[in-house]
């Protein structure tokens, strides 16, 4: 490491988009979920973070002093990151990364479908609500229990996998439901996990009320025996009715994309929201129960039919803290000619 008074400056090596638009925006997401993680973790000293390009290459720039295996364990796991160096003298000298992925990165990566969230900015939500949040020690390391109530087809959910977390959701599509328990089960078979999968449909007062799927996962039967195990906890029902499913402050985060107003593919049955903002109003109040005390939880949404401001007040009636110093506009960015996503991060305190 550098010596002297000067503080050691790193350059981070954004890693490529498949997603060209995302691309394009990669490297202020990257900038932004880095100042974020230096402001919540003033230990990590992370001071002077920019983005420049090195060789033809978008890095994103930072000084940091006493790097150690915590610092680059944070630094690594930054949703864009894909090689780190130290900056000496004009030189890059590597620096190896620390990666909390436990699982294959395919869990993320198989599934292709229309209206599919961005891997690297679902992982940055992971990452900001993990970080912001009182548990953020164990954000790499798993254990956690992390919520999505709009899950889709589980793009937050492999993530939080990938860092040993367990995770629960609801998905109003049924399509969408089964397509997710389809892949799961095919691919802890491939991968010859140990593993459990239970599916049933669930009533109350004789009425079939939801379908349900519960998941228990090892990698291997000395991974069992460890106590290693992870679960996922799904239910295809109206995100309203999650109380009737997950217990008060059973979760440390929340992350979702919310819908944004528009259909894909052919649409889906039932309560679908149109708008996002008639779900979070209703929502806010149950994902506010759900979620532990010290827990964050980080959305999207587009802001063409909603907007922050109004997001920030529902959040704050909803009793939550707003974390929004200094965040607005940092995070927002363009998917496509009818969508302009933004994200929020609000705790539990
Ligand atoms: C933007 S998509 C999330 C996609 C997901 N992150 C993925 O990558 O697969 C929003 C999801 O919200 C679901 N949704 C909409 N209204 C809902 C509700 N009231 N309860 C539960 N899910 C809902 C939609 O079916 C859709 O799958």
């Amino acid at each position: 490491m550098s010596a002297g008074l000067i503080m050691p400056g790193f350059a981070l090596l954004i890693a490529p988009s498949a997603n060209k638009v995302y691309a394009s925006s990669a490297i202020e997401l990257t900038v932004a979920e880095l100042r974020l993680f230096s402001r919540e973790v003033q230990e990590l000293d992370i001071r002077n973070v920019d983005k420049t390009t090195i060789g033809g290459l978008p890095y994103v720039v930072f000084d940091c002093t006493d790097i150690d295996s915590r610092k680059i364990s944070f630094i690594s796991n930054l949703s864009s990151a894909y090689a780190l160096f130290e900056r000496c003298e004009g030189a890059l000298l590597p620096v190896e990364l620390i990666s909390g992925e436990k699982l294959d990165s395919d869990l993320i990566t198989i599934q292709r479908y229309a209206g599919k969230t961005n891997e690297q900015f679902t992982r940055l939500m992971l990452n900001l609500a993990l970080v912001c949040s009182d548990f953020r020690e164990r954000a790499f390391t798993g254990g956690l229990h992390v919520f999505d109530p709009v899950f889709g087809r589980g793009t937050t959910l492999n993530r939080a996998l990938t860092y040993g977390h367990h995770v629960g959701g609801t998905e109003l599509d049924k399509r969408s439901f089964d397509g997710y328990q389809s892949f799961i089960k095919t691919w802890l078979k491939d991968k010859r996990f140990k593993h459990r999968l239970t599916a049933q449909p669930v009533k109350k007062n004789k009425k079939l009320i939801a379908t349900r799927f519960d998941v228990t996962l090892a990698r291997s039967r000395d991974a069992l025996k460890a106590g290693e195990q992870q679960t996922i906890n799904a239910v295809n029902v109206d995100t309203r009715r999650s109380l009737d499913f997950f217990a008060k402050d059973s979760h440390h985060v929340i992350v979702g994309d919310l819908p944004y107003g528009i259909r894909h593919g052919a649409g889906v049955r039932g309560e679908l929201s149109r708008t996002p903002d008639v779900l979070v109003a209703d929502c806010l109040p149950v994902w506010a129960k759900i979620l532990k005390t010290g827990g964050t939880l980080a959305l999207s949404w587009n802001t063409r039919n909603f907007a922050r401001d109004k997001f920030v007040v529902l959040l704050r009636d909803a009793g939550l803290l707003v974390l929004d110093d200094g965040l607005d506009k940092a995070f927002k960015h363009r998917v496509d000619h009818v969508i302009t996503r933004d994200l929020i991060v609000a705790k539990k305190v």
